[in-house]
């Protein structure tokens, strides 16, 4: 029997192999320290736990509309409007199970084979990977550590033809903590004004922005219409495993993105949506606290890593990971993955697992305790020391 050719097409996320690898090594009685981990390493607020479970017990427990609740429509609508100062309608809003599955319908819902995609590289895997799935071509935006891993407008400029039909932005992104600063934002919503085309901005990290304010490519210029504004729980409320997300889309692809949702998982579970309510009308406290800590972690790394023989890291401006620069020690991040992990007891993933322009690069997740990140850069240095450069 075969399988699909299509599924050639699929790409993964490294950082779920490199977890079950780690688990492997652990199950043989080895000492693991997790970097690799794309999750924050704090509870769920308790006040949006105990609203899931009071919706449990409430009789939140059968299928519901598959757009979603309109109780959190409305909150992300207004959670939205108020943090990109625009005006999102609720029923432009669409709740699925995480914000990963708008990167799947959001890529169906507006590619046709032959179309182009721009996304950025490095990346979050799975924009190659559905692109290509969509039967699509995927066009690299290369965010280089020159430019604080931002990407440059003639760099977008050069890459949009008449066959560009989705651009796709990620900021603060995955994975090099790059977050793109607003003057770039206004250039890029006058050069976009221009093409015809979709935009993705995956702002999953929005509220991970350690100097000054997020800032969004939809609150610039007129482009709402056209574009899939994507958010999260996962990151901001530490709400990985709950599996919940929500984007605003334009009006013509609420209909088929609700049809794909109809076709997969039917809808979201309406549980979890209350939790999401709690999560974006409630206290932000344990949130901001969270984020304190990350931006205290933030130096540790930052100033470990640049301690390093072989390794340099500039200041991450978002999300949770820093992008080392590990060129000089004579590996390539593939390498230097592996014996991380096999000879020294740490994860962390090679830049190459987030496109070919993560070449020469770790991404290090900071949602790991302090103690652990000194032990890892400990582990590391004693590795890097043995390598002959
Ligand atoms: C840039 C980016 N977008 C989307 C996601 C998916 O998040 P969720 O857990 O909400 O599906 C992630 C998760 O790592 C991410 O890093």
């Amino acid at each position: 029997m075969t399988i699909a050719h299509s599924l050639s097409r699929l790409g993964t996320e490294t950082a779920f192999e490199v977890l079950a690898r780690a688990k492997a090594l652990e199950a043989q009685g080895r000492d693991m320290i997790h970097l690799q981990i794309g999750e924050p390493d704090f509870d769920t607020p308790s006040h949006v736990v105990e609203a899931g479970c009071k919706a449990l017990r409430d009789g939140y427990t059968h299928y519901c509309p598959a757009p979603g609740i309109p109780a959190l429509r409305e909150a992300a609508a207004d959670y939205l409007s108020r943090t990109r100062s625009i005006t999102v309608d609720p029923g432009r809003v669409l709740i699925a199970p995480g914000a990963k599955p708008f990167l799947f319908f959001g890529v169906l819902a507006t590619c046709n084979p032959g179309d182009e995609v721009i996304y950025p590289n490095p990346g979050f895997p799975i924009y190659e990977s559905v692109i290509r799935w969509a039967g699509a071509t995927p066009v690299a935006l290369p965010l280089l550590e020159s430019n604080g891993f931002a990407f440059r407008v003639e760099d977008l400029a050069e890459r949009l033809t008449p066959k560009t039909k989705l651009v796709i932005l990620n900021s603060p992104a995955n994975p090099t903590g790059g977050v793109v600063p607003r003057e770039v934002n206004v250039e890029v919503a006058k050069l976009l004004a221009d093409h015809d085309c979709y935009i993705l901005t995956d702002e999953v990290y929005s509220e991970m922005v350690y100097d000054g304010e997020h800032d969004s490519i939809a609150s610039h210029g007129d482009l709402l219409d056209r574009t899939i504004l994507l958010e999260g729980f996962s990151k901001t409320f530490a709400m990985t495993g709950w599996r919940l997300g929500y984007a605003a889309m334009p009006p013509e692809l609420v209909e088929p993105v609700t049809r794909l949702f109809i076709n997969c998982h039917s809808c979201t579970p309406p549980a979890y949506q209350m939790a999401g309510v709690a999560a974006l009308t409630g206290p932000m406290d344990e949130v901001r606290a969270m984020i304190e800590e990350f931006r205290a972690r933030r130096t540790l790394v930052v100033d470990g890593l640049n301690a390093l023989p072989g390794v340099s890291c500039i200041e991450p401006k978002g999300a949770f990971y820093a992008f080392p620069n590990i060129s000089e020690t004579g590996l390539s991040a593939r390498d230097l993955q592996n014996q991380l992990l096999e000879d020294a007891g740490v994860a962390m993933l090679a830049g190459t697992a987030f496109g070919e322009h993560g070449e020469g690069y770790m991404r290090v997740s900071y949602a790991n305790s302090p103690a652990n990140i000194t032990a890892a850069l400990g582990k590391m240095r004693e590795l890097l020391e043995r390598v002959p450069v």
